[in-house]
């Protein structure tokens, strides 16, 4: 089978620091992968590396047959490789509906204010694309409002349905389930998991371990820049490296939600 994405040796340096190190990893057309890893791990700087949005020092991206490495973030999203953002970046003045249609035509992104002016003007395979996103996530009833009406949860929903809303072949998503509560979350991967049937390929980075674990068929870990670990999510949760990698961290804070994630690995564990 031919890989959708594969990176060989990719590395993003900022300063002396390697972000991404020599980072090997594949995505097969019609798969759901997911990358984890501690904050600070690389997994967004990844995504930025993939779509356009950082440089790479070196190493290769190869997307659905096109070397990545000349291309711009537009050209790539063109290609059918479109990412959400970890911090939300969504139009408050338009309504759910309108950060669709902006969103559906990836070439216009430069014209911004000609698609405002033209929003009510789309085709009517635009519409039903932008319907069918909103579907996806299970926000057709919201169509009308604005995102600030929205609770948190929803309005990380309204992120991933812009990204689906051109229809891409492979959608990156960086932490879509932050904030939301075990019920929202389970929603939104059983919304995520249906993606498959639409052709539709995803690679999901998440905190968020019973919901990485539960809708992925194969998982990376980085760590310092680097892939430690990668397998099926059985394989990952009894890994002892992605254990240590969990255990390792110091800070108050931050171990507080290791220690949540590693109850969530382990606890899946201690259930089978
Ligand atoms: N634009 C930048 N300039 C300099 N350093 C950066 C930049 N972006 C990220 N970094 C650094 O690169 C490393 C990886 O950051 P990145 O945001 O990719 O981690 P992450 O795995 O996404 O973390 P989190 O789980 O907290 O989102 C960190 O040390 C971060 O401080
Ligand atoms: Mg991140």
């Amino acid at each position: 089978m031919t890989p959708l994405l594969k990176t060989e040796g990719l590395t993003v340096t900022f300063g002396g620091l390697n972000a991404n190190d020599g980072v090997d990893l594949i995505v097969e057309a019609g798969s759901f992968v997911g990358l984890i890893g501690p904050n600070g791990a690389g997994k967004t700087t990844f995504i930025d590396a993939i779509t356009g949005y950082v440089p790479t020092s070196s190493g290769t991206a190869n997307f659905d047959g096109h070397d990545l490495s000349a291309l711009k973030p537009h050209k790539r999203s063109q290609l059918g490789l479109v990412r959400t953002f970890q911090s939300l970046e969504l139009f408050e003045d338009l309504s759910v509906r309108d950060n669709l249609l902006v969103a559906a035509h990836p070439a216009r992104w430069y014209t911004l204010v000609l698609d405002i002016l033209h929003l009510r003007q789309q085709t009517p395979e635009v519409d039903a694309r932008v319907d069918w996103a909103l579907e996806v996530v299970g926000l057709s009833e919201q169509a009308d409002v604005l995102p600030t009406d929205l609770p948190h949860g929803q309005r990380k929903l309204v992120g991933v349905a812009r990204a689906l809303a051109p229809q891409p072949k492979l959608v990156l998503l960086d932490e879509p389930a932050a904030g939301l509560d075990t019920a929202e979350s389970s929603a939104l991967g059983d919304h995520l998991r249906g993606l498959l049937n639409h052709d539709i390929t995803v690679f999901l980075v998440d905190h968020d371990m019973g919901l990485v674990l539960s809708v992925c068929d194969y998982i990376y870990v980085m760590d310092f820049g680097q892939i430690i670990a990668a397998g099926t999510p059985t394989e990952i949760r009894t890994n002892p490296d992605v254990r240590a990698a969990y255990l390792g961290e110091e800070t108050g804070e931050a171990q507080t939600r290791y220690a949540e994630e590693l109850h969530d690995l382990t606890g899946s564990e201690d259930e089978r």
